[in-house]
């Protein structure tokens, strides 16, 4: 039979570069690229996920290849949609009775954003819908205990967005959000190879060489790689070798903008909650945060105590399947609930 009797609770973190699916019992199920790839003419899907992810950039005219997400938030409604849909498909099993999906938000997301995200959810199959800060997710993911009367503060640093909060008994109490993140960095990297090289790269090239080579503090070693892409002057195929440093160097002034947002987002925490939080360090989550030599660059320009959450691309995913696996223990404060 094609069917579970039961329905399941399902976490999803929708994340701008990746979504990662747990379901309730069965552990993490899909970890992959927020890519969808579709027929220009006709809009069918065609690949959804690392399928997709690998056609960026190398598709014939008539496929297209986006990420529906930008900023952490829904930017192409329908793709998103279709996106979500494709990925829930592939990992979980028709049910008679709907599942409740849980999700994360950024802080700084608008009402419509919020909507977006709750519509998506409900045309992939959701009964109810249940929405937490994706910083508050990102702490329970750390294993912090969010309910303390303790100032505590979150910087989950992702792909298109780095958001900041400052939380105490289970409220917000102060919320900030920033759009240079991950893809800024990526961004970057390509940047420098189109104006100081005159090499124009794929996305994947880029976010590769970012990740092997790219960092914000100096490494012990001096790696290099060889960047291989099209020569603007010539119109061929060229290959360029090019050190960390000289990445740094490109990185730098994008660091920089992440340091300013840390510092605003500190300015505007609640004196009372200050004390904890620069006693006890800040939280760093989202796979941004793993940029080679990022926290050690933010403490320097900061000036702040940060420590980075473990496996901190995973943490948002962990909070919201602790929430699927123990709604009791969870305040139901945390989550605004939408039901269908
Ligand atoms: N080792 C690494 N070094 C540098 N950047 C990395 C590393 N690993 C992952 N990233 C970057 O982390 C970003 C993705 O982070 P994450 O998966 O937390 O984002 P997301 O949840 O999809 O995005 P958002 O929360 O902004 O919606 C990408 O920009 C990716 O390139
Ligand atoms: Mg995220």
């Amino acid at each position: 039979m094609d069917f579970n009797v039961l329905s399941n609770d399902i976490a999803i973190d929708f994340g701008t570069s990746n979504t990662r699916i747990y379901i309730k019992g069965r552990g993490l199920v899909l970890d992959e690229p927020s890519v969808i790839a579709f027929d220009s003419i006709c809009g069918e899907v065609i690949a959804a996920g690392a399928d997709a992810e690998a056609m960026l950039g190398r598709t014939p005219a008539s496929v297209t290849a986006i990420f529906p997400l930008a900023g952490g938030v829904i930017c192409d409604c329908t793709l998103a949609e279709e996106l979500l849909k494709a990925l829930l498909r592939r990992v979980c099993p028709k049910t008679i009775i709907k599942p409740r999906i849980f999700m994360a938000l950024p802080c700084g997301a608008t009402d419509v954003e919020r909507r977006a995200l709750r519509d998506a959810a409900v045309i992939a199959g959701a009964r109810s819908v249940y929405i937490m800060s994706a910083p508050i997710a990102a702490a329970i993911g750390a294993k912090c205990d969010v309910m303390l009367p303790r100032g505590l503060m979150i910087a989950d640093i992702g792909g298109g967005c780095c958001d900041f909060a400052s939380v105490s008994v289970g409220q917000l109490a102060s919320v900030s959000s920033s759009k240079t993140a991950g893809a800024a960095f990526t961004e970057a990297v390509t940047a420098h190879f189109r104006d100081y090289h005159s090499l124009s790269i794929g996305y994947l090239t880029a976010e590769h060489c970012k990740k092997e080579v790219g960092c914000v503090f100096p490494k012990e070693s001096n790696d290099r790689t060889t960047v291989k892409g099209l020569d603007l002057k010539t119109g061929l195929p060229a290959e360029i070798s090019v050190s960390c440093e000289e990445l740094r160097d490109a990185l730098m002034p994008t660091v920089n903008e992440v340091a300013e947002a840390l510092k605003n987002a500190v300015d505007a925490v609640p004196s009372e909650l200050l004390g904890d939080i620069l006693e006890d360090g800040i939280l760093l989550t989202g796979a941004g945060a793993n940029m080679y030599g990022l926290v050690k660059r933010l403490h320097i320009d900061t000036e702040l105590k940060l420590f980075l959450a473990p496996e901190s691309e995973y943490a948002v995913i962990r909070g919201l399947a602790a929430a699927t696996e123990n709604m009791e223990r969870i305040s139901k404060e945390l989550f605004t609930v939408y039901h269908g």
